[in-house]
């Protein structure tokens, strides 16, 4: 069933209309990406859940962090397709979240891949990015997109770790500003993260 454009005027779909856009978008690109964001989705759940968030919104954007995947295996060409797509079914918090997840550090030549855009649609994200103010959701998103791999959820560092050997390096700034958003969660909750979410 392809999915239809929302006419609701809702920000983002509910979890059960998340699941089954996942679900449709799964069968079009197979891989450990789905697993991936169930385990980010559960992840942004409790952090969110544990310091007066919406655990719900934080679910549903985890969950569709990385939907630009439906359309194949890209690198920035995910987050722009995720965008996209996103702004199509007219859920325009998950478009944020698809743009927004893949930079901690609000700047697009930040990106850890191929810039596998072409110039105007790399000129459309940046300026959208220039544009959001980030958030908590953001924030959330960005973290705990580094803490759910597919097989479960693990440590930052440990993830970071494996992204510097596949990709060769791992730029610095990026990394401590994933710690620094870990510890910002931290200061949220006034719990370990790690205790937070269950690892
Ligand atoms: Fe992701």
């Amino acid at each position: 069933m392809p999915i239809m454009k929302d006419l609701s005027n809702k920000e983002y779909p509910d979890k059960k209309t998340a699941e089954e856009i996942l679900a449709e978008a799964s069968s079009h690109n197979l891989g450990p990406w789905t697993e991936h964001s169930r385990n980010v989705a559960l992840c942004a759940e409790r952090i969110a859940s544990a310091c007066g968030m919406d655990g719900e919104k934080a679910y549903v954007l985890g969950l569709m962090h990385d939907i630009g995947r439906r359309f194949g295996t890209r690198h920035l060409g995910h987050v722009y397709d995720g965008y996209k797509y996103m702004l199509g079914l007219g859920y325009r918090q998950v478009a944020r979240i698809c743009l927004t997840h893949s930079f901690g550090i609000k700047d697009i030549g930040t990106y850890i891949g191929k810039i596998d855009i072409d110039d105007s649609e790399l000129k459309e994200l940046e300026d959208a990015l220039h544009a959001v103010e980030y958030d908590d959701y953001d924030r959330l998103i960005q973290l705990c997109d580094a803490m759910g791999a597919a097989e479960g959820i693990v440590d930052i560092e440990e993830r970071m770790s494996d992204v510097k050997k596949r990709y060769g390096s791992y730029p610095q700034d990026k990394w401590d500003k994933n710690l620094a958003l870990k510890k910002y969660f931290e200061d949220l909750t006034g719990r370990d993260i790690y205790e937070v979410v269950g690892k």
